[in-house]
């Protein structure tokens, strides 16, 4: 595809992962008072239901402290506290009130899939055009998982409705059902689906939108 699409997806894709930051911003920067106050009303909106920090054993790499979510852009060790700018940046609790919550409350709570669906967002497809629409492909493929994990059903309408076929292809996916292999453990790495997943698109942790085909029920014996 060509260039502008991919600045296009680009931009929407780092405006996901600014939404997301919150959970992946780590330290808490001092800050002034006035972003101190912000803090708290903040944590009062949306009572934190993480670990509390002192519960968990700092010397377990497994079970790291949980950081504060969602802070504002003057406490999120991204921004530059001391630019004046910075505050006027939206917070990104207040960027998400009204838009329908994921199951579980992972990656930054919000169902972004539903948030579009619903008009609650409107994703601009080209820069330079707002009225310019997505080239939507509705193609499901489906790929089994051995054992009792449900299969995986890949769905290219909802990835079409905001990112570009070159977001994926050739890079990412070769364009033909069952030609990529692709693994738990390849995702966790950040590989394949996982290059998205867990950075700018729902985490790992939402098992089940993914793996969202059910196998049939064994066949019961005939009764005598
Ligand atoms: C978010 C990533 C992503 C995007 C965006 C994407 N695809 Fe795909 N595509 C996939 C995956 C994953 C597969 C399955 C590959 C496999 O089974 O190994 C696939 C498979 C395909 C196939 C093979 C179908 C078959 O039955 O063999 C075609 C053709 C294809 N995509 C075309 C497109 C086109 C055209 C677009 C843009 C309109 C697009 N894809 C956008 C991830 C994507
Ligand atoms: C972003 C989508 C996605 C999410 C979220 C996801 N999976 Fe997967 N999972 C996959 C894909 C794709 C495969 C590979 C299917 C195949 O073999 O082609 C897979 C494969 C598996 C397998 C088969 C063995 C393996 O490692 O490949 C198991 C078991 C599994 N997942 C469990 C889970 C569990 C448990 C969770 C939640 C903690 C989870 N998955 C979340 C997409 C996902
Ligand atoms: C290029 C980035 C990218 C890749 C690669 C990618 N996804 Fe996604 N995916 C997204 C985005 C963005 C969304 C929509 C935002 C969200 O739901 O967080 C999404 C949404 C989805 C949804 C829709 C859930 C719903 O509620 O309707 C499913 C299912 C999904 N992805 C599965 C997968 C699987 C399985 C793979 C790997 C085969 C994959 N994705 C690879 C970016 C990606």
């Amino acid at each position: 595809m060509n260039s502008p699409f991919k600045l296009i997806h680009f931009t929407l894709v780092s405006a996901l992962l600014v939404a997301s930051w919150g959970t992946l911003a780590t330290a808490a920067q001092p800050a002034k008072e006035k972003a101190v106050t912000e803090a708290k009303t903040e944590t009062a909106a949306q009572p934190q239901t993480a670990i509390a920090g002192s519960e968990v054993n700092p010397f377990n790499r497994l079970m790291r402290v949980v950081p504060k979510r969602h802070l504002p852009p003057t406490q999120d060790g991204i921004h530059d506290p001391t630019n004046d700018s910075t505050q006027m940046l939206q917070t990104p609790l207040e960027a998400f009130s009204g838009l329908p919550k994921s199951q579980g409350d992972f990656g930054n709570g919000v169902d972004w899939v539903k948030a579009l669906n619903e008009s609650k967002i409107d994703a601009r497809w080209d820069r330079n055009d707002p009225k310019a629409k997505p080239v939507i492909m509705d193609l499901s493929i489906v790929r089994e998982v051995k054992g009792s994990m449900p299969g995986v059903g890949f769905p290219h309408k909802q990835h079409t409705q905001l990112l570009d076929c070159s977001n994926c292809h050739p890079a990412i996916f070769i364009p033909q059902k069952g030609a990529n292999q692709i693994s738990m453990a390849a995702i966790m790495l950040g590989q394949k689906c996982g290059v998205c997943h867990g950075t700018v698109a729902f985490p790992v942790a939402e098992c089940r939108r993914c793996h969202d085909k059910a196998k049939p029920v064994a066949a019961k014996a005939p009764a005598k």
